[in-house]
């Protein structure tokens, strides 16, 4: 089934650049109910203020200037660096990286942990998506 799915996803985003895969769509798909539900006057996620978003500073848990490009670096398609361990991080970009955004679960459990990093807080759906919205298209 899981194979079916990944298959069905690629058929449905093509193999050009850019594009969620089918689960990574259902889970789209969730944060615009959600973000709906919050704000009546949703109307569609949107990369440039995910770009923003991701490139803007503000302190986070340590109390320090922090954006998510600390550790990502503003071009996603380079390697990053973690800050807080000095290990190297592969590029973040799908064009560059291809396994990235395709795992729902992996892409949740680090949308929590650097939310919290950068903003001392959990994303919201919209935030969240907004940003999803921005990487895929690197
Ligand atoms: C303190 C360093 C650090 C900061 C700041 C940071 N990240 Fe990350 N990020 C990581 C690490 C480490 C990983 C997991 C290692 C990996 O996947 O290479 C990761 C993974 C991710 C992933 C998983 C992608 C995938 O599909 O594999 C996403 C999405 C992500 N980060 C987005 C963000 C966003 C958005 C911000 C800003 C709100 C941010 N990161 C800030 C270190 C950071």
């Amino acid at each position: 089934m899981k194979r079916l799915l990944f298959v069905v996803g690629l058929g449905f985003a093509g193999l050009h650049a850019g594009g969620f895969n089918a689960p990574m769509q259902a889970y789209m798909q969730e944060l615009t109910l959600e973000a709906k539900s919050v704000d009546g006057a949703f109307s569609g996620f949107d990369a440039k203020r995910g770009e923003s978003l991701f490139t803007t500073k503000h302190i986070g848990k340590k109390g320090t200037e922090v954006s998510c490009t600390t550790c990502h670096t503003a071009n996603l398609k380079n390697n990053g660096q973690n800050s807080n361990t000095n290990k190297s991080i592969l590029p973040l970009a799908p064009s560059a990286n291809a396994q990235r955004l395709t795992d729902v679960k992996e892409v949740q459990k680090w949308l929590r942990r650097n939310f919290n990093d950068v903003f001392a807080r959990e994303g919201t759906a919209q935030e969240k998506g907004d940003v999803l919205s921005y990487i895929i298209t690197q």
